[in-house]
């Protein structure tokens, strides 16, 4: 089964008749960039919040052992922060390849540090696609998180990454830490 994404993305087209544009990541993109950009500077989107609902068959998991990463969920009034990129439409081939399995472009407005705020772009894995894994219980997700190796490296490394840039950014994300702290217990239990 395919999960690829790149195809929508691609005929969409959104963002790209734009000379440049704002991306806002959320998970792997505030750790990790990996592709050209010409800023990038801490911002919030508002009415989303970060959930490790998305099923990751490709980078953090395999097909028969998927990993989870994070999306996008609805929450009126929340505020999500992140990291904004500056990018130009050039890096578009990578970012769609890199978030192929099940997230598609969305327009999102997001705020900056000094109130400043623009239109940009922001990768969601919405409740539709097949690589959808939904809620489950902390322990569930950080079990999952534990076992679970991809291409890309072992699940545990994206989240714990992941946790320690949101905490440089002073981010208040209940979600992530609570898992991480899970996720611990359990290396702990296992001697890890
Ligand atoms: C993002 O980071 O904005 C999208 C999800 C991911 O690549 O981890």
């Amino acid at each position: 089964m395919s999960f690829d994404t790149t195809a929508a993305n691609r005929k969409a087209g959104r963002f790209e008749d734009r000379d440049e544009l704002w991306l806002f990541g959320y998970g792997s993109l505030i750790y990790k960039a990996g592709f050209d950009y010409i800023e990038r500077q801490p911002a919030t989107i508002t009415g989303w919040q970060r959930r490790f609902w998305q099923g990751s068959h490709d980078h953090r998991g395999t097909p028969d052992v998927p990993g989870r990463v994070a999306t996008l969920v609805e929450a009126p009034g929340a505020i999500c922060i992140g990291m904004a990129y500056r990018i130009t439409p050039a890096v578009f081939g990578h970012l769609d390849h890199r978030e192929k399995n099940g997230y598609l472009r969305f327009a999102t407005e997001m705020r900056f540090a000094d109130g400043r705020r623009d239109e940009g772009l922001v990768y969601i894995a919405t409740a539709d696609n097949e690589a959808w894994l939904g809620d489950a219980s902390i322990d569930a997700i950080a079990g999952q998180i534990a076992v679970s190796h991809g291409p890309s490296g072992p699940n545990r490394d994206y989240l714990l990454n992941l946790a320690e840039a949101l905490r440089a950014l002073d981010a208040d994300d209940a979600h992530v830490f609570a898992i991480e702290a899970r996720l611990r217990e359990i290396e702990a239990e296992h001697g890890r």
